[in-house]
């Protein structure tokens, strides 16, 4: 258990939690809403470690009420959340359902009535399904259609949405839904995946044009990213390096900041039309930075399809999804995003991070999570360090309010600061909850640092 006191924080400093749409919603019938891609592949015998889906996860749409309660109880100042375009568009095109937009309009209100900013995702990753029929985001439509949904939600909520998010980590969405094919929906075409990077680059762009037009709200992209270290010391694995810190890290922030796509890429860019490179380089607000932990890489087997090989990264403990507890990580990666993009990168919201434990009641029915409140104090002393190192920090949002429906992973892993009784839906906060709500309150009444 930590016990230095934590460091203060700028006035202002934004404290959240985020979640996202398919993870937490359930009620994926009610009010006319459509199919995802999600809905789709979780039904898909095989592709759920726990042969679970989103149908319930954790009954959010009705029980959304309890759940503004628990954000206003820790004392957060913003809350992230998603919205399922298939609620907004159930069939991908036209016009909006205006019962899917009034869950969202609700919930919108409850925040602000509770002083918690509503930042709102467009896209984490519950593609309409009848687009995906259409080639999903390898068909430029896509794009199109986006920023469509995206003036259909903004006309209805723009007006209070106080930072709007294009798309979370749309290199996680490329690479393990279409490179590798463990998410939605599921496509294997390693590197002949790029189109999918370039049109969600293109929506997002049209999109924060038709943001523009309806909101006067900041505008941000979260992207996840990965320091990368070498694991050896020839030529060959500091050029494997290079690639996959080309691909994690650049691919998707490179075009975004001005500098086109990253040289050597092995990718065909014939998807790239005149113009495209302009519209992805709409300046943004924010950079929103999803961080978990670092890579550790080295050169290739012979005859691997991959130019780099991804091994385990060794000195740190882990987590129950096996990830390195790593917060010089966070540190050294701000550091790196100051460093390369200089003049050119917008102040930085950190919007996800978070652990996996197997955390479970206890006797007397509390939930004591101990490796959680270690890895937040760790991560926010790397915060506090980035900005002593000059980088600007606006907000640190926790993945996740709640244990959550874990794509793949099904309900096997818990990243909730509360716990979920998936049968009986009941929420009970972890220590890290009340650990947490104690280092808000105290960041709230320093003097601004
Ligand atoms: C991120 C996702 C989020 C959650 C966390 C653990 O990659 O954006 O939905 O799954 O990982």
């Amino acid at each position: 258990m930590p016990t230095d006191p934590m460091p203060d924080f700028p006035a202002g400093f934004r404290w959240g939690v985020s979640t996202s749409a398919y993870q937490i919603e359930g009620a994926v019938a009610v009010d006319g809403r459509g199919p995802s891609i999600w809905d789709t592949f979780a039904h898909s015998p095989g592709r759920i470690v726990d042969g679970s889906t989103g149908d319930v996860a954790c009954d959010h749409y009705h029980r959304h009420t309890e759940d503004v309660d628990l954000m206003a109880g820790l004392g957060v100042s913003a809350y992230r959340f998603s919205i399922a375009w298939p609620r907004v568009q159930p069939g991908g095109t036209g016009a909006a359902n205006p019962a899917g937009l009034d869950f969202y309009d609700r919930l919108v209100d409850d925040l602000l009535a509770r002083d918690i900013d509503p930042v709102a995702t467009l896209f984490h990753w519950d593609l309409p399904q009848p687009l995906e029929d259409a080639g999903g985001w390898l068909n430029r439509d896509t794009a199109h259609r986006f920023a469509e949904y995206a003036d259909l939600t903004a006309a209805r909520l723009g007006d209070r949405v106080k930072l709007w998010i294009t798309l979370n980590e749309p290199f996680v969405h490329m690479s393990l839904g279409h490179g590798m094919g463990v998410h939605a929906p599921g496509r294997m075409l390693l590197f002949d995946a790029f189109p999918v990077a370039h049109h969600q680059l293109l929506g997002h762009g049209l999109a924060v044009g038709a943001l523009r037009a309806r909101s006067t709200s900041p505008v941000a992209i979260a992207n996840n990213y990965s320091p990368v270290r070498l694991a050896g010391d020839t030529d060959a694995d500091r050029a494997a390096a290079a690639a996959y810190e080309a691909l994690h890290n650049r691919l998707f922030t490179d075009p975004l900041l001005g500098r086109g796509y990253p040289a050597g890429q092995d990718f065909d860019a014939g998807v790239v039309r005149d113009g495209d490179l302009a519209v992805i380089a709409a300046p943004i607000d924010v950079l929103g930075v999803n961080y978990y932990n670092p890579t550790a890489v080295r050169a290739p087997e012979e005859g691997s399809p991959l130019p780099f090989d991804l091994v385990p990264l060794d000195g740190y403990p882990r987590t129950a999804f096996d990830w390195p507890v790593a917060p010089d990580g966070l540190r050294e990666l701000l550091g790196w995003l100051r460093d390369t993009y200089r003049d050119d990168l917008p102040p930085i919201e950190i919007t996800e991070s978070g652990c996996a434990y197997d955390d479970a009641p206890d006797d007397t029915g509390r939930v004591p999570d101990p490796e959680r409140i270690a890895y937040l104090d760790g991560h926010l002393r790397a915060v506090r360090a980035a900005l002593d190192d000059g980088v600007d920090v606006r907000g640190y949002f926790v993945w996740s309010l709640l244990d959550n429906w874990e794509w793949a992973e099904g309900f096997t892993k818990r990243f909730g600061l509360v716990h979920v009784d998936f049968d009986t839906q009941v929420r009970t906060p972890k220590s890290s909850y009340a650990w947490l709500r104690d280092v808000i309150a105290a960041s709230r009444r320093a003097p601004a640092a």
